[in-house]
């Protein structure tokens, strides 16, 4: 191959990692919210504050609850009643290598809370701890618990995916339920699992008691830590 097709394949391999930005591949997201501005002084260590007749982001928009400093969309997706398929593209930001995934529900237009659990929270095992492509998809994400809508009814999806070092970055998609025959198709070019992407059972508390399982926590806290560190010596 030639020097120049190599150039231009890195360049484009950059250019999709660059623009393939979206959180939520599918059903899709309020918006792009991979967005920083302003400094941390400015914002004299707020999250978020007003600054020149505008609000910024110093640490970034998408840590911001509940969906990341985006407010309710005008562009709803029509998403199975029965409950249906939500793609993720976990990598696009350092500090991931491992990371737990919630998935939540808000129920109407504009949702009083997020607290309709729809799956037990669980761990994603991705290849690197610099940004990665690359996706994972639940084809079968059911509704919360004990929990029936009716076509039509408003919701927001809120995916939330846990870093290594605790800080939680925040994604929603507004739904309005449909029947499976009027919601956008899934099919294996927007659902599907990347091979380089796995996955883990969060371990719960009481599994501390047993020696097997202190093992592998105690295993996961050094990892942790590691990831801590290089995040730390990479000056985040
Ligand atoms: C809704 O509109 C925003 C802004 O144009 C866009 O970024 C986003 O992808 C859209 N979301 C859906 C689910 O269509
Ligand atoms: C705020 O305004 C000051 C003075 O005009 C300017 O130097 C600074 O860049 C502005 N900051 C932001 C975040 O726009
Ligand atoms: C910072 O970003 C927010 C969100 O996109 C925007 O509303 C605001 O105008 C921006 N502020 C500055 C100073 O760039
Ligand atoms: C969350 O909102 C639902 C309505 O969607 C309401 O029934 C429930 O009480 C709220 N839960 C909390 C903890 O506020
Ligand atoms: C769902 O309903 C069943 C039967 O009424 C009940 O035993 C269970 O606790 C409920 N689950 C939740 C999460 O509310
Ligand atoms: C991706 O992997 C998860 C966990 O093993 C599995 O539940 C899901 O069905 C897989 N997705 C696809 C599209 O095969």
């Amino acid at each position: 191959m030639s020097r120049l097709l190599l150039l231009i394949l890195a360049i484009s391999g950059l250019t999709s990692l660059a623009q393939a930005h979206t959180v939520i591949v599918y059903p899709g997201y309020r918006g792009n919210n991979l967005h920083t501005n302003g400094t941390v002084a400015e914002a004299n260590g707020l999250g978020t504050a007003w600054y020149n007749d505008s609000y910024i982001y110093p640490y970034g928009m998408m840590w911001e609850y509940p969906c990341g400093g985006m407010p309710t969309s005008t562009n709803r997706t029509k998403w199975p009643v029965k409950g249906g398929a939500i793609s993720v593209q976990p990598g696009w930001f350092q500090g991931h290598e491992t990371a737990l995934i919630y998935i939540n529900l808000g129920l109407g237009s504009v949702p009083e809370n997020m607290s309709h659990v729809m799956l037990s929270p669980f761990q994603i095992i991705g290849p690197s701890d610099n940004p990665y492509p690359g996706t994972f998809c639940l084809p079968q994400v059911p509704l919360p618990a004990n929990m029936t809508v009716n076509v039509g009814d408003h919701a927001t999806i809120q995916v939330i995916e846990v870093a290594v070092h605790g800080a939680a970055l925040y994604n929603c998609v507004d739904i309005e339920f449909a029947e499976p025959k009027d919601v956008a198709e899934v099919t294996p070019e927007n659902c599907f699992n990347s091979s380089d992407i796995s996955f883990a059972e969060v371990f719960t508390t009481t599994s501390l008691s047993s020696g097997v399982e202190r093992t592998v926590s105690t295993s996961f806290l050094f990892l942790s830590l590691l990831s801590l560190g290089v995040v730390l010596y990479n000056g985040v």
